[in-house]
């Protein structure tokens, strides 16, 4: 398989539609806004919880609209400078939103297990943003694109999420309980089948 052979349409539609999710929160009235609801007074009170909550979905919403759009060979080969530049947005909006995220992260809904999943997956995708932007700074091509394979993957937890959650509520499964899994399921099989692309892209390329 290569990266341009994808299954790009259902894939860029998800990216879109989660992407765009956050406005929610910026259409609505903050204490009736989705999971802020069941956040204490006192969180939402404490003067950085919400500005952080905040900078996590609208950088982290851009990371993912405009993410997918970095792998297409056709952008990369005719517009080189336009890639440079949505690259350099989307480093920083997974910066920005990485951070913000691990700081919320503490506060997930569901205490340990769900702070663990969420903290763990916020570095992860911090190190692979640093690792990819450093690797192309050091002209290294190759290394670029497969952090950045592993670290879209990671982006794309926020998709996977949404569709395990409404999953888990089908099957009736316990919320918190469903809530704690999903915080690592969202992205770990991400992380192994972007390893898997890597491979794939890698024989490819020798064969060529
Ligand atoms: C990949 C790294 C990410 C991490 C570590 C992360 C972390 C978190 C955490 C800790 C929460 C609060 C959960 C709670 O309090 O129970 C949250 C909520 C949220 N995140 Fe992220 N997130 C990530 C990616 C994204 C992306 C790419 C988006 C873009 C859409 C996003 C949008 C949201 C939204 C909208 C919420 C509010 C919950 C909801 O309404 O579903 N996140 N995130």
């Amino acid at each position: 398989m290569r990266l341009n052979q994808w299954p790009w349409v259902p894939f860029a539609l998800f990216a879109v539609a989660v992407g765009l999710y956050p406005l929610v929160y910026y259409f609505t009235d903050m204490r009736h806004a989705g999971l802020l609801q069941s956040k204490s007074g006192e969180l939402l009170g404490n003067g950085w919880y919400v500005p952080a909550f905040y900078l996590h979905i609208t950088a982290g919403g851009i990371a993912l609209l405009i993410g997918w759009t970095q792998f297409s060979l056709r952008l990369r080969a005719r517009y080189l400078n336009i890639h440079r530049l949505i690259g350099k947005v989307y480093v920083i909006a997974v910066g920005v939103s990485g951070c913000a995220g691990l700081c919320i992260a503490f506060f997930a809904t569901g205490g340990l297990v769900p702070a663990m999943g969420f903290g763990t997956l916020a570095i992860t995708w911090l190190f692979t943003d640093v690792m990819a932007y450093s690797s192309i700074r050091r002209l290294d091509v190759d290394r670029h694109q497969q952090w950045m394979i592993r670290n879209y993957a990671l982006t794309f937890a926020a998709v996977t999420l949404r569709i395990y959650l409404p999953l888990s509520q089908l099957l009736h499964l316990p919320f918190l309980t469903a809530y704690a899994v999903i915080s690592w399921l969202c992205w770990i099989p991400n992380l192994m089948v972007s390893q898997r692309i890597i491979r794939n892209v890698r024989i490819n390329r020798s064969r060529a």
